[in-house]
C-alpha cells in the first residue's frame, strides 16, 4: 500500500517546534533560533547546516528525538542543559546539570585577574575555588598561558566536567576536590585566589525562574544573606596567599559594600569593586596587607 502521507522535513518540524516553545511560560525569548539550536544537537550537525537543509526529510526516529528535546525545553529545562554546550570568552565549554551553567558576566571577574599581571611575578599560581564547569581556570590558563592554575570544587561530578573541558582545550591545570582552600591549608599558597561562589540568599532559592531552579543547589545557595561564602573565603585566604597576593571574586549586583567591609575586615587592602557593563556591581578584589 502507499503511505500518503506528506514526508517529514525538517522545516516542517522546525514550524512545529517555534509556536510550540514560544507558547510555554517559560520566557523563551528566541524560540526559532532554539529549535535550530535543537534541531542541530538531534542531526548532530552545525546549525548553519540544518538552515541550509531546510526542506531534507527528517526520519521518525530523529523527529522523536527532537520532538522530545523541545518538550523538555517548553517545561523550562534549560537549553545548555540539552545541548550539553555553552560557549564563554570566546571558548566552548561542555556541561552538564552538576555544574552551574556558565554566565557571560564571568569575563568581568576573569578580566579583573587578568589586569593584575603587571602587579604579580610574571608566571603567578593561580587558583580557582569553587571551578564547576572550569570555564575561569580555563579562560584564564588559556589568556595567560605562563600562569600556573589550579582549581578546586566540592561537587566530584562538576570536577568531572572541568577536567574534561581542561583536556578538550589541552590545557594543563591541576584539579583537587575538597572544601574551599582546605586541601591546601598549610601545604600551597598562592598568588591569586578567584572564586565565582554561591551567592544567592538561601530564601530566594524557591524563587528563581524555573531555568535556574534545575541548576545545582550546591552552586547557587550562598547561606542565609548570601554572602557566607566571601565571609569564609576573606578568612581563611590570607594564610593560603602569598605576600602581597589577591584575591577575586564575582558578587551579585547589591553585595558590593557588604563584601567591600568584609575584604577589609579580613585585612585586605586597595580594596575595590568592579561594575559590569550594565553598570551593576560584579566584582570585588583586593590585596592581602
Ligand atoms: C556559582 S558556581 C560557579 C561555577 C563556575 N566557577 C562558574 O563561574 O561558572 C559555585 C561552585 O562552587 C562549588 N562549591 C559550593 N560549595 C563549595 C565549597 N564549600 N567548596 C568548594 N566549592 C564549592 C559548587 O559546586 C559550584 O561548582
Amino acid at each position: 500500500m502507499i503511505d500518503q502521507r506528506e514526508p517529514l522535513t525538517i522545516k516542517k518540524e522546525l514550524e512545529w517546534a517555534v509556536p510550540f516553545l514560544s507558547a510555554s511560560n517559560n520566557n523563551i525569548a528566541n524560540a526559532r533560533l532554539e529549535a535550530e539550536v535543537l534541531m542541530a544537537k538531534v542531526l548532530n550537525w552545525e546549525r548553519i547546516k540544518v538552515l541550509a537543509h531546510l526542506l531534507d526529510p527528517i526520519s521518525e526516529l530523529d523527529s522523536q528525538g527532537f520532538r522530545r528535546l523541545v518538550q523538555k525545553r517548553a517545561k523550562g529545562y534549560p537549553l545548555q542543559y540539552l545541548t550539553g554546550s555553552q560557549e564563554f570568552m570566546s571558548l566552548a565549554f561542555k556541561v552538564s546539570p552538576a555544574v552551574l551553567i556558565p554566565r557571560d558576566d564571568t569575563h568581568i571577574l576573569v578580566e579583573t585577574v587578568l589586569s593584575l599581571k603587571p602587579q604579580v611575578k610574571p608566571n603567578p599560581s593561580i587558583i580557582d575555588v569553587g571551578t564547576g564547569s572550569g570555564i575561569i581556570s580555563v579562560a584564564l590558563k588559556k589568556y595567560w598561558p605562563e600562569a600556573k592554575v589550579s582549581a578546586v570544587d566540592i561537587s566530584p561530578q562538576a570536577l568531572e566536567v572541568a577536567k574534561a573541558n581542561a583536556e578538550n582545550h589541552q590545557l594543563e591545570i591541576a584539579f583537587y576536590q575538597g572544601d574551599l582552600l582546605t586541601p591546601f591549608q598549610g601545604s600551597h599558597t598562592f598568588d591569586i585566589i578567584v572564586s565565582n561562589p554561591p551567592y544567592i540568599p538561601s530564601r530566594d532559592i524557591k524563587n528563581l525562574q524555573v531555568e535556574v531552579t534545575q541548576e545545582p543547589v550546591l552552586a547557587l545557595d550562598g547561606g542565609a544573606d548570601g554572602l557566607e561564602f566571601y565571609r569564609r573565603l576573606a578568612k581563611v585566604a590570607p594564610s593560603c596567599l602569598n605576600p602581597r597576593g589577591w584575591l577575586a571574586v564575582e558578587i551579585g549586583f547589591d553585595q558590593g559594600e557588604a563584601v567591600k567591609r568584609i575584604f577589609a575586615d579580613n585585612g585586605f587592602e586597595s580594596v575595590k569593586v568592579v561594575q559590569d557593563y550594565a553598570g551593576l556591581d560584579r566584582v570585588v578584589y583586593g590585596v592581602k596587607s
